[in-house]
């Protein structure tokens, strides 16, 4: 059935391809929609609590979660695309069987979002009023995960679709039930992700600011310190929860040991990671987000090894998925990535360079490259347009 329910075209490149990037986009994603649950956490926090020092933080961090959401939302589209591509089978099935919630989630991300820039950043944080807007705001996209999790996890047990589906006999078309998900791993993935995606956000922004001129370096030092001292709580519970999703979901798929083992590994390694940092946590900034990207990528490849066995259980593996290399869309999926990573490259440029310098200046080698990249960006429409134009008059 699975086979069945393929595009029926076929993948227009290698398969494993897709995956891995899957795997990358993933990383990125999970980084991102985490960092602004845990900036939201920190900033009801700071709102709630009300100390000077907390307060200036929750200030930049209130400004930090809509910028988080909108990067996670943008991030998150990339996997999905691929998920389309190699899992067409399991995702239109767990959109289907929970209809109600894969269309809903559009309006609960919407929601999270404007509360948290609309109302909290523009109008509440300046004078730490309408703390209601973010705590709105965090339930609703921590809600929104609870989502994407459910999804997921019915795409991977396909040998329980038709009885969810049509529950002794009788079709249930509604899609609102929540079929199935696992508390430990959701725990794992999105609170206590979110606590280590925030320190080591914390501890990067802190050492980055503290390269400018007129730097505060006292606050900026207690900064990272806070993101270490994060760091240092959850990486234990990370650990722990970890070992927890092991022994719930691991059983069904044989992954016990193998979860267990990642679990312990990504815990301990992070707690030693957190506790080394004790001189001088600012200086660690750039090194704590290399080593959570890392520490990401560990799990997005667990997730994929789950998935695999559920499926291989079923025949079912992207290794085997068909494909036809169409050169045609190879090249548009290539060159749109290398203008696109130019454009973005040019845009990180200028806001590193900018931020760091007292009067926001950038060197005249990144202006070199913008023009180029924006440029490449210009002929790239030119060239859409073109195609439109072509196959609208000639090839109808
Ligand atoms: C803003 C709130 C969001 C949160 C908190 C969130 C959180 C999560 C979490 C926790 C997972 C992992 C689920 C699991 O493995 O159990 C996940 C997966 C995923 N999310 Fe999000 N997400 C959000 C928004 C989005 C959006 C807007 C998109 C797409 C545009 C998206 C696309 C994906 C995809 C494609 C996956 C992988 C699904 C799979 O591998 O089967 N997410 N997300």
């Amino acid at each position: 059935m699975l086979e069945m329910m393929r595009d029926p075209l076929g993948a227009p490149f290698f398969p494993v391809v897709f995956q891995a990037l899957l795997v990358v986009t993933w990383v990125l994603h999970i980084h991102f929609v985490t960092g602004a649950i845990g900036s939201s956490t920190f900033s009801i926090y700071a709102f709630w609590r009300k100390d000077p020092n907390l307060l200036r933080l929750g200030r930049i961090t209130a400004r930090l979660t809509p910028n988080m959401v909108g990067l996670g939302i943008v991030t998150g589209i990339a996997p999905l695309l691929f998920v389309q591509t190699i899992y067409d089978p399991l995702w239109y099935a767990a959109n289907t069987l929970t209809g109600f919630w894969s269309v809903t989630f559009i309006f609960i991300v919407m929601g999270g979002y404007s509360l948290a820039y609309l109302l909290f950043y523009l109008k509440g944080s300046k004078d730490g009023r309408l703390l209601w807007s973010a705590v709105a705001s965090l339930v609703l996209l921590s809600f929104a995960g609870w989502v994407m999790h459910v999804l997921h996890q019915v795409s991977i047990r396909p040998d329980q679709w038709m009885s969810w589906y049509a529950p002794g006999g009788v079709i249930d078309t509604r899609g609102v039930q929540f079929h199935a998900y696992d508390v430990p791993r959701l725990l794992f993935l999105l609170p206590l992700q979110a606590g280590l995606s925030f320190a080591a956000t914390l501890m990067f922004v802190s050492w980055y600011l503290r390269q400018r001129v007129d730097a505060d370096p006292t606050f900026l030092d207690w900064t990272a310190g806070v993101g270490r001292r994060i760091g240092l709580w959850v990486a234990p519970l990370y650990g722990v929860f970890g070992l927890l999703w092991a022994f719930t979901e691991g059983p069904e798929f044989g992954l016990t040991a193998f979860i267990a083992v990642v679990a312990i590994v990504l815990g301990i390694g992070l707690f030693a990671f957190f506790w080394l940092q004790n001189k001088q946590p600012v200086r660690a900034g750039a090194k704590a987000l290399g080593v959570w990207a890392l520490a990401l990528v560990v799990v997005a490849v667990t997730r994929e090894v789950i998935r695999a066995v559920s499926l291989g259980r079923f025949n079912y593996s992207v290794a085997n998925y068909p494909y036809i290399i169409d050169w045609g869309s190879v090249i548009m999926f290539g060159v749109t990535s290398v203008v696109g990573v130019s454009v973005v490259t040019y845009l990180i440029m200028v806001i590193y360079q900018s931020g760091l310098s007292a009067d926001g200046t950038v060197s005249a080698k990144a202006e070199g490259f913008g023009r180029v990249a924006t440029a490449m960006l210009g002929a790239w429409f030119g060239f859409f347009v073109l195609i439109g134009l072509y196959s609208s008059l000639f090839l109808r």
